[in-house]
Order: C-alpha cells, then structure tokens, then sequence
C-alpha cells in the first residue's frame, strides 16, 4: 500500500467534523429545534449562506448552525471521495469513498424530509442512525488509509506463530467475532436510543437504576394511570407530550435492559483483551477506552433521567454513545486485519502457562 500522507490527515479531519457534527444534531434534538426552520433546503426563503446572522435567533440557532455545519462535511465528503478515487490504488477503498458519499447525500435527504413531513419518528430515527454509520464508515477510511493500518500486516505474519500456542482453545473466545459481536450490540443500543428520543420516552420513567420504584414497571392500565397522575404532580407531564402510554414505557425499558446486555458485552470484551498480554499493544488499549467509556455512558444516562434531560448531559449522552460505536468498530477492524476471523486468537480467559514466541511467558 502506498501510504499518502495528505489523504489520511484529511480523512482524520472529516472524522472529527463529523463528530461535531453529530454534537450539533444533537442538540437540535435535545433543545427541541428541529422544526424551528420550517423549510428546506432553503432556510425561511433565503439560500442557507445568505440567511442574515440577526436573524439567528432561539431554536434557530441550533437548527441552521446544523444545517450549515452538515454542508460542509458534505462538501469535504465530495472532496474525499474524488481524492480516494484519483490517488488510491486498493478500489475496494475507493469504492468506500463513493459509499460515504452516498451515505451523506441519503442522510442530507433524511434530514430534509424529516422538517418537511414535521419529524416523523421512522425519519427522525433513521436519520439518527444514518448519522452514526456515516461517522462509522469516516473513521474506518482514516484508519484504512493510515499507516498503522498498513504496518498490521507485519503483526499478521508474527501472529500466525500464535497458533503454536498451546493455548486451550476450547475455553478462550475468537477475538475478531467477538468485538463483531459487541459491534453489533452497540449499534442496537444507539438506535433503541434514538427510538426512545424520538418517541419521547426519555423521562416516562423518572427514577434510576429502579423504574417507577419497581425492577421492571408494572404496565397495568391503573399502574399507568398512575404513572400519569404522578408525572403530573413532579411537573413532569408536558402537555406537548400527551399521556404517557404502555408503549414508551416498553421502548424505554428496552434501551434500559439493552444497557445492561452492552456493558456485559464490552466489559467481556475488554477484560479478555487487556487479560491477553500476547495481543498486540494497540489492540490492547482500546480495552482501556472501552472501559472507560462505558462507565462514562452509563453515568451519563442515569443523569439524563435525573436531571430531567438537561440538554448538555443528554447531548453528550448521544456523542459517547458515538465514540463508543467508533471504538468498537476500529477494534473489530484492527482483530480482523491481524488475526482473521476463523483463526483469530484467542482471547483467552484460562491459558495453560506456555513460553509466548516474543520472549515474555504469560499466565
Ligand atoms: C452529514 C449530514 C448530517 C448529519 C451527520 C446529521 C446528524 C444529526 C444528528 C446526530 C442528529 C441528532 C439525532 C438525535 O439526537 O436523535 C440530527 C438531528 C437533526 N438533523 Fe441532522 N444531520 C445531517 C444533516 C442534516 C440536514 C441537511 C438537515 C436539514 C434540514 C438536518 C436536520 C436535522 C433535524 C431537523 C434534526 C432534529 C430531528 C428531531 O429533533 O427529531 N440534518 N442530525
Ligand atoms: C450501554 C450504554 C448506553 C449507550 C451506548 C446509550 C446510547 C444512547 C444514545 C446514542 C442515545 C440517543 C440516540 C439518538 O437519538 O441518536 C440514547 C438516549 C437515551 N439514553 Fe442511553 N445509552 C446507554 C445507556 C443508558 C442508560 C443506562 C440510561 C439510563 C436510564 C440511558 C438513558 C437514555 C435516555 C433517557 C435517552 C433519551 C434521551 C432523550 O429522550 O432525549 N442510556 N442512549
């Protein structure tokens, strides 16, 4: 692979827009903008560059700045792909480069029809998850066209000593399926989150860890009633949102229940990395971010339903919520590309203690 340098800070540079971009739909949707400029692609009439900035007021604020922002991550995704295109020789990257370009025309599209049709909840989800895939797809073409990514095929070769090993496979977990798996985990959790903003169900349950005082709310019509009478009396109750139904409740207590399915599943995932000292360190690390991560999230959604949706805490919710799919997807790249998927090691949580082939011994 020929490693251009331009390229990859570029690709790098669209990750963080990107990013922050996500940041600012976010909180279009946190303040409750989105329908604070009615039309579109046109902002009240005016071509979205030539709007005047003293009319930049209230919910617009967030919703044009939105707009705006998207623009230009468009723009430079045209920029990539026709820069993936002219100077990379691997098509199947180039041919990601016309995918992130179709993924940020669709989520343009979607965004624009979610104001026009009045931000109908399958619009406004998908938009929210197409969000999150295209930032996926962005992080990935940085690390394809990195030199980190090229210098894995060297670990490849040294890997394959692994099999050597005598290693009791029958109790370690494939490495490569195993973040797949966590993957996927994840990207569910994001879309019952957004199903849950969407639907307005983010305080139909106003108390945490437990819900209505009880582990899983009872959902008898008198126990809704009930429910309903006391939101009333917390102030909790917005006229904008109507009763609240069986139905929030269950959507609500999904992404709870999700939650815990999740944070199994990374803390599995980066217990049997960091536990594994024969992986590589730049594997190993990301069982350091997940960690991390995981412990923030959650804490940021137990404050989202404590502090009644304050819009910082519920913004950054959504933007972790992204950083912990990126890491998950960058792990999974970076297991398949140095041990494969049928062959790939090994996560091992009962090793037999065996000399490892690059000098330490592991337990
Ligand atoms: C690259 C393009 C774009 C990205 C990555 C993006 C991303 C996002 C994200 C992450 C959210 C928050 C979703 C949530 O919290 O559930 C959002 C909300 C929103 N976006 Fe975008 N967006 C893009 C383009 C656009 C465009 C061109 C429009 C044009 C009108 C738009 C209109 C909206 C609206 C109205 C909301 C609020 C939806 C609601 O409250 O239900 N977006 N966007
Ligand atoms: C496993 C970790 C979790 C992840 C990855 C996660 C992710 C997300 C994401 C990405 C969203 C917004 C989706 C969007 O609109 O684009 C969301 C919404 C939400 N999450 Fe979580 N979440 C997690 C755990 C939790 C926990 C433990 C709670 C605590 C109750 C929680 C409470 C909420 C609430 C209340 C909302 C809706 C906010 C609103 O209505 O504006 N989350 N979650």
């Amino acid at each position: 692979m020929v490693y251009h340098k331009g390229l990859h800070r570029y690709s790098v540079i669209l990750a963080v827009c990107t990013f922050g971009l996500i940041f600012a739909g976010g909180l279009v949707t946190s303040t409750g903008s989105g329908l604070s400029v009615p039309d579109w692609p046109n902002t009240y009439g005016y071509f979205m560059f030539a709007f005047p900035i003293d009319k930049m007021v209230g919910g617009i604020v967030y919703e044009h700045t939105h707009r705006m922002i998207a623009t230009v991550v468009g723009l430079l995704t045209v920029i990539l792909a026709i820069w993936l295109g002219r100077k990379e020789e691997r098509k199947w990257l180039r041919v990601l480069g016309y995918v992130a370009l179709g993924a940020v025309i669709a989520q343009g599209v979607l965004g624009g029809l979610t104001v026009l049709y009045l931000l109908p909840v399958s619009i406004s989800v998908g938009h929210a998850a197409l969000a999150q895939t295209f930032f996926a797809i962005v992080c990935a073409i940085a690390l394809f066209t990195s030199r980190w990514w090229d210098e894995s095929s060297k670990f490849k070769d040294q890997n394959s000593k692994l099999e050597d090993l005598e290693i009791d496979k029958r109790r370690g977990v494939n490495l490569s399926w195993l973040s797949i798996g966590t993957t996927a985990a994840v990207y569910i959790q994001l879309i019952l989150g957004a199903l849950m903003r969407h639907t307005h169900s983010g305080l139909v349950v106003p108390d945490f860890p437990l819900a209505w005082g009880q582990f899983f709310p009872s959902l008898t019509p008198d126990a809704i009633a009930s429910y309903n009478s006391r939101l009333i009396d917390a102030n909790l109750w917005l006229a904008a949102d109507g009763q609240v139904t069986a139905g929030q409740i269950l959507i609500h207590m999904l992404h709870r229940l999700w939650a815990v399915v999740v944070t199994v599943m990374i803390i599995w995932t980066a217990i049997s990395i960091l536990r594994n000292r024969l992986l590589e360190k730049r594997v190993r690390v990301f069982g350091y971010y997940l960690i991390g991560l995981i412990i923030l999230q959650i804490t940021l959604g137990a404050f989202t339903v404590l502090t009644r949706k304050a819009v910082d805490i519920t913004t950054l919710h959504v933007a972790v919520g992204a950083l912990i799919l990126i890491t998950c997807v960058l792990l999974s790249l970076h297991a398949v590309k140095i041990y494969g998927v049928r062959r790939s090691p090994v996560v091992v949580p009962v090793a037999k203690k065996v000399e490892n082939p690059f000098g330490k011994a592991i337990a």
